[in-house]
Parts: structure tokens; sequence; C-alpha cells
């Protein structure tokens, strides 16, 4: 391997292949691995580990955590091989999913920036082996990270033992855009020295030191990123809403007319809110996010944006290649923080973020479920919604009016669970139109939901069971107790919510 990939020559004496490595991982033991999405994540030994214990009958239960969904090399490999004991903080992987589903995988779905802090506070067990993807690994041992931070830092102080895997397949043209810094724990804290989305404040290597680093692969394998999400009419129409909400607000006062940061989830309504940013008036706008995906590099490349900080970068296959090539125009616009500055909600507070992210189903009063179908069935994970969500000065939840060729209204009376409450949603919008929140009372909420944003199938029956709900009992959040899930279980036993099919 190249000296500019590995910098100290007392390292070579730990080069193995990714099966050596592996037999490291031992069962019982706690994995921390690098990557954020399939982006950045290690993928050579987690496999071989994978194909080993599928090969033989060794026993092998592990507790992975990660900053947040894996590729399929770790979370599918590892799920098909059955050795995922217990997994946190986020996923997305299908197998995996219908692991955890069948009750075969404990499944943690937690804040993205409280995984870093349990592992840092030690409420959650100490890492034993951590293996993270490196572009190469510096003179003193550290670790020049990929494309994606995530929780790699601190899987990497607490781990026993580090596996690296150098990447050569990711240029060396990344080095520098990573900035990493640390918290303390309380009482040490310190405020994150963050005002504005472009200040770098750390390094641009993670601390390791060469005692930890007990093996070292050579790897060219890819990232298996997720192809782009085609934009349809449904997510048009919900971005075109959101563009007006957006000239409302500076044309009201209450936005700059560069916005705000904006953080923005993944998936084909988030790439439509950002293809139309692109075909806006609005200029000189600045992302503050978990992860960037092919709209918001284009966002950059079309001169709208000049900054983006994210933990990760996860763009389609075709994106990624895109991008390796433009590498030196994005080099100075982009930074790479770790998911606890990323997340950050004492910066994202300060910054005033615009957080938009995406529900499965939203109640007349503003509640959000974005994880469980049909209140039981994970979905992915809350993933870093809540930590924008409590914290942004906008916080908006998209969602299509109706899921399931028309069978579900993603509006109810009542949501079958909980991720951001009412107290934390300020702003609805579907394909339907917009229902600001933000100073309603709950009453005026429900209304303004249904008559802004539900399906126009639906919205007869929601104004019912509004009405009725107010002839019911206490009239500050009115509700029918029987029926409030009633819609929920009419679509499990006829297969839509519709009265009548
Ligand atoms: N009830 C049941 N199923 C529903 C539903 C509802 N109310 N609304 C949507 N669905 C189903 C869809 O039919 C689709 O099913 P399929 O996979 O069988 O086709 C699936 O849920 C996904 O819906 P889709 O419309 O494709 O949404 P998406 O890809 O935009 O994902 C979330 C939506 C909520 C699942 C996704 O945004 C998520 O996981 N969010 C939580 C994490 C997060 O917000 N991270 C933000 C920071 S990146």
């Amino acid at each position: 391997m190249s000296n500019e990939r590995i910098r100290n020559k007392e390292l070579l004496g730990k080069i193995m292949s990714a099966e050596e490595a592996s037999t490291l991982i031992k069962d019982g033991m706690v994995i921390g691995a690098s990557g954020f999405t399939p982006s950045g994540y290690p993928k050579a030994v987690p496999f071989a580990l994978a194909e080993r214990v599928k090969a033989t009958d060794e026993k092998m239960k592990l507790t992975l955590y990660s900053g947040a969904s894996l590729g399929p090399e770790v979370d599918g490999a590892w799920a098909e091989a059955g050795i995922i004991a217990k997994r946190l903080p986020y996923q997305t992987n299908g197998t995996l999913r219908k692991e955890i589903n069948a009750g075969n995988v404990e499944y943690l779905d937690m804040h993205l920036s409280h995984s870093t802090q349990y592992v840092s506070y030690g409420v959650l067990p100490k890492v034993d082996v951590a293996i993270v993807e490196a572009l190469a690994i510096t003179e003193e041992g550290h670790i020049i990270p990929t494309t994606a931070i995530g929780n790699t830092p601190t899987f990497i102080k607490s781990a026993e033992k580090v596996i690296v895997e150098i990447n050569t397949s990711k240029p060396m043209a990344l080095e520098g855009m990573a900035d990493i810094y640390m918290t303390e724990n309380p009482p040490y804290r310190q405020p994150i020295p963050i005002t504005k989305p472009d200040q770098r404040i750390g390094t641009t290597y993670i601390e390791c030191g060469l005692d930890k680093i007990a093996a070292i692969v050579e790897t060219d394998l890819k990232d298996k990123a997720r192809p782009l999400t085609p934009t349809d009419d449904v997510s048009r129409k919900i971005s075109e809403n959101i563009l007006k909400f957006f000239r409302k607000e500076v044309a009201e006062g209450r936005l700059p007319k560069n916005l705000l940061p904006l953080q923005s989830g993944v998936g084909s309504v988030a790439n439509a809110v950002l293809y139309g940013l692109c075909d806006s008036e609005f200029e000189n706008l600045t992302c503050y996010t978990e992860v960037v995906q092919d709209s918001m590099l284009e966002l950059v490349r079309c001169g709208k944006a000049n900054l983006l900080s994210t933990t990760s970068i996860s763009a389609s296959p075709e994106g990624t290649e895109k991008f390796i090539e433009e590498i030196d125009f994005f080099k100075d616009k982009i930074i790479l923080r770790p998911q606890e500055i990323s997340n950050n909600p004492e910066v994202a507070r300060r910054i005033g973020i615009i957080a938009m992210n995406t529900a499965l189903e939203i109640d007349i009063y503003g509640n959000v479920n974005s994880t469980h179908v049909m209140g039981s069935k994970m979905m992915n994970g809350i993933g870093g919604s809540g930590d924008f969500a409590r914290n942004a000065s906008i916080t908006i939840f998209t969602t299509a009016a109706t899921a399931k060729g028309g069978d579900i209204s993603s509006i109810v009376p009542m949501v079958s669970h909980v991720d951001h409450t009412e107290h934390d949603v300020m702003v609805i919008v579907t394909d339907q139109g917009v229902a600001d929140l933000r100073g309603l009372s709950p009453k005026e909420r429900a209304l303004t939901i249904i008559n802004n944003c539900v399906h126009p199938d639906y919205k007869p029956m929601l104004l019912d069971y509004y009405n009725r709900a107010m002839e019911n009992g206490a009239k500050h959040t009115p509700h029918i107790l029987d029926e409030a899930l009633s819609w929920h279980s009419r679509f499990q036993k006829t297969g839509s919510m519709k009265i009548e099919k």
C-alpha cells in the first residue's frame, strides 16, 4: 500500500486479509462500525465474517453500533447470517427489518445524537472492536475518514481494538473535508463554537493512535449507494407547497431572503424540495444537515447554495461518480462533522435551522409517527429527525396525503405511535396544502390540518370524527377513544381506511 495511505512504516506489519482481520471479532462482542447511510462504512471485514459464520456452525452473536444505516455488506449480510443480537441506533435494510419485526433482533431506535452520548456516558457497553473505513492512517496512527463521519470518533475512543479498512476506491482528494470535534461529558462540556454552518472547529483526522490499531485491510469495494428516487407528482406538489410557505415567511419578515440553514431528510420528497430550490429565486443558501444526497450537491452545483455541513455524503451511484469527478470544486464547500455535531440540538437551536423531515402518518392535533407502520411494525427508525425537530427554528413534516394507493389516509384521528409530539411539529405539508400550526390551540390545529392537508376522500370522515369528538367530552383536545385508532384497525381488517369498500 502506498506511503500516502499508510504514513507510518510500523503499521505495515499489521496489514492482513479481511478474513484474517475478521477473526479478531469474537462471539458476544460489541462492534462499532464507521459510516452513516451506505457511505463510509466498512465492507470487506464484515462481509468476510458473515461468509465465515454462514459456512461453519461457529456461534456468533454481536451487538452492532453504527452512526445510522449501513450498507448490505453489514446489515444485510449479518442479518442473513443471524449474527446480530442487538442493533442501534438506525437501520434501513430489508433483511434486518424483517428480523427485527420477527422478534429475532433487539433494536434500539434512538435519536442519533443520543447514540453518541450513550456510548460516551457509559450507558451502553463499551465498544470491543471498531471497524472503520479510512482514506489513510497518519504518522501518529490517526484516521483520515472517507465520505462519512457518523459516530466513528466516539467508537474509536471507546474501542479496545480498531480494524481499519483502507479503501483505495475513495480518492485522497477527500482529505481535508472532515472537521472532527468531540465534546466532553458534563459537567466539563463547553459550548460548541459554531455560530454559522461554515465554521471549521476541529481536526481533519480522527484520533486513534498506533497501539489501538489491530489490523489494516486494503480494499477497493465501493459503497453500495442507493439509486436515486425519481421525483413524482406528489413530491413535486409537496415541494411547491413548501416553496410557497418559504415565500410567505420571507414576505412577512420571519425568514431572511436566503432562508436559514436547511436540514433535509432523504427520499423523493426531500429531493424534490431541494431540486425545487434550484429552480427558485432563493440564493446564498446554506445547509446544516446530516446527509447530503444528489439534490443537495446539485444545489451547490447550480450556484444556489455555497456551503454544506453534514456528517455524510450519500449520493446515488451516478451522483457519487459525478461528485468524485468534481471533487476539487466541492472541496471547500463541504464540511464533514461527527454526528454529535451535525445533529447537535445546541447548534440547531443557535443557528436556527429549518428542519424538513418525512412522516408516515400525522394526527389531527399534529403528532407525528415516522417509524411504526400500524403502531407495531418498525420501518426504519427516528434517525436524526428528532434531533432537529425539537430544536429547529421551523420544523416541517411532509407526507403524501394518502398511502397504499389511497387506502390509507396519512392524516388520522390519532397516530398509532408518536415520534414527534404536537409540541415539536410546527408546519405540516402534504400534496394537498400547508398547515402552519404555530401559535394555534389543539382545536385550531385540528381544523387547519383537516381543511388544508387531508385528501378529499378522507376530509368529510375526519371532520365528522372531530365534530362528534367535540360533543363527546373534554373540549381541549377532543377525542373519542373507542374510535381514535379505528381507522387503523379498519385498514387491517378490510384493506382500507375508507368506510365502504
Ligand atoms: N401507513 C402505512 N404505511 C405507510 C404510510 C402509512 N401512513 N405511509 C407510507 N407508508 C408506506 C408506503 O406505502 C411505503 O411502503 P412500501 O415500502 O411498501 O412501498 C413506505 O411506507 C415508505 O413510504 P414512502 O412514501 O416511500 O416514503 P419515504 O421513502 O419518503 O419514507 C419514512 C418515509 C417516514 C419511512 C422515512 O422518511 C423515514 O424513515 N423517516 C424517519 C427517519 C428520518 O426522518 N430521518 C431524517 C433525517 S435523514
